[in-house]
This record gives C-alpha cells, sequence and structure tokens, in this order.
C-alpha cells in the first residue's frame, strides 16, 4: 500500500477527480477531531474510498511531565469513530510544562529520558489499547547525548513494546547533516519493529545543512535508501507519501506515488533471491 497525507490544500481537487489514487491517506487526528461542517464532510467523503491512517503531531511522548490523558482519550475516540487500523506518532516532545511549543523537538539520548519515554508509551498503550507506531524524527543538535541514536531508539522499543515509522528521508537528512552513514543506521533498527515508513522531500540550504520541509519531490538518494530498506526489510508494509507544502499538481504526486510502488515492488522481489550487503 502506498499513501497520501490528506491536505485541506487539495481535498476538493482530490475528491473531484481520480487523478491521485493513493491506497489510503492519513492525517494528523488534530486537525480533524473536533471539527464539524464543511470540514467534516470532506472528511467523511474521503473516509469512504480510502482507508484511513493516523499520524498525530501533539502527543509529546518526550515529555518530563507525562502525557495529556484527556487528549489521549480524544484520540482514541477519533480512531474508533473512523476505524483507523494504523495511529503512529513521534519519538520526540513538543510540550514542557503544558506549554506547547509547536515543534517536534529531539529527546536527549539519554538514559534517564528512556526511562520517562518508555513510561510515557506505556502509559499511553495502556489507554489506547494498541501499541503505538513511533517515528525517528530529524535533529539538527545533538542534546547531551550518553549513546548513540540507535542504541536510544533500540531500548525504547525493547521496553515499551512499542512499533517503529521508519521514516527514511529522516534518516537521510540527519545522516547528512550529522555526517554518518544512512545504511549503517538502517541496517542497526530493529527492523522487526518496523510497520510503516515515510517518504519526503527536504531542502537542501547549503553544503552542510539539509531541512526536512516535506516540500519538495523526493530526491534520487532517498529512493535509493528506500529501496535498501525495503530489500532489508523483505516484507510488505504500508509507504506514505508526505507532502505538506508547495504542493504540485496531483498527477505529479500520482508519479511519486507510482515510482514508490514500484521501487517496493522490486525490491522485495530481490530481496527473495539474493543475499545483501551492509
Ligand atoms: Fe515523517
Amino acid at each position: 500500500m502506498i499513501g497520501i497525507g490528506y491536505r485541506k490544500d487539495f481535498s476538493d481537487a482530490f475528491l473531484e477527480s481520480s487523478i491521485l489514487k493513493p491506497d489510503f491517506i492519513e492525517v494528523a487526528p488534530e486537525n480533524w477531531m473536533e471539527i464539524g461542517g464543511f470540514w467534516k464532510q470532506q472528511l467523511k467523503k474521503a473516509v469512504e474510498r480510502y482507508p484511513l491512517f493516523c499520524h498525530g503531531l501533539s502527543l509529546s511522548v518526550g515529555s518530563l511531565e507525562g502525557i495529556d490523558i484527556g487528549f489521549v482519550k480524544k484520540v482514541k475516540q477519533f480512531l474508533e469513530d473512523f476505524q483507523v487500523s494504523v495511529y503512529s506518532e513521534h519519538l520526540t516532545f513538543s510540550k514542557v510544562d503544558n506549554a506547547h511549543l509547536y515543534d517536534l523537538l529531539p529527546i536527549p539520548f539519554t538514559q534517564d529520558a528512556i526511562n520517562r519515554v518508555v513510561e510515557n508509551i506505556k502509559q499511553v498503550q495502556d489507554l489506547l489499547g494498541r501499541r503505538l507506531i513511533l517515528e525517528n524524527g530529524s535533529y539538527y543538535t545533538v542534546l547531551k547525548a550518553e549513546m548513540s541514536e540507535e542504541d536510544f531508539i533500540n531500548e525504547i522499543v525493547k521496553r515499551s513494546d512499542c512499533e517503529l515509522l521508519l521514516d527514511v528521508n529522516n534518516v537521510y537528512v540527519n545522516a547528512f547533516n550529522h555526517r554518518y552513514n544512512a545504511k549503517n543506521f538502517i541496517t542497526k533498527m530493529p527492523l522487526d519493529r518496523v510497520k510503516y515508513i515515510h517518504m519526503a522531500g527536504h531542502l537542501k540550504v547549503n553544503e552542510n545543512l539539509i531541512i526536512d520541509t516535506h516540500g519538495s519531490k523526493i530526491i534520487d538518494p532517498v529512493y535509493e535508501l528506500f529501496e535498501f530498506t525495503m530489500r532489508k526489510l523483505k516484507r510488505d508494509i504500508p509507504v506514505l507519501l508526505e507532502r505538506d507544502f508547495n504542493i504540485p499538481e496531483l498527477s505529479i504526486l500520482q508519479a511519486e506515488i507510482d515510482a514508490l510502488r514500484k521501487i517496493k515492488k522490486n525490491a522485495l522481489k530481490k530481496s527473495k533471491n539474493v543475499a545483501l550487503p551492509n
């Protein structure tokens, strides 16, 4: 399955034509769960045609003060109302002392942070009655790290029994900015726990910095990393095309969906026959 982030910017064109044909759509529940009127109708029309996945923005599993239980209950209701099978979030924090920071900030790679995050994840999973699927974020500064990001993620997944959303573009962005090998990083992820993949474009600011903007087309090296990931995974899982800004013609988005579908199919075919070097 290849899906697309369903945006209000293109919902009319999307619903009125069949140019864009994803296998599912993804929304941030926060943007749709307490609405009525026109936009609720637009969501209902979309859900009649496509399965709905949810990707949250404000759970903030990295917050020291713990989880907002009232918020999780609202998300749970939305997931039930729209029969959402896949609910993912970010392995980041966006809230401090109840102040929303409106950004997805990196959690320091420390043992103290792991202990707190694991408790938060377990609490959310108990409330929701399902495993959380958490996304590896992009970050531009490493905060007080006591360990590698790979060890940090592996320990959280193991202790909380959560699952992973592997954002391949985020791996590429971090590997470029922090000068490490993206393929090595992917190889060290708990690949048996990866349930979902994100793919997106980014912005190259200069020779030393790229930013995860979701505002341009996917570049070839990120497609290549996606191919590598699918060959390592050796199984079919859903993939989302994220495009949040500079939305192009729907036919251009469809061409990216077609490219992802083709790469995934070929990679899985190859993975059955050929051992892959690290
Ligand atoms: Fe993502």
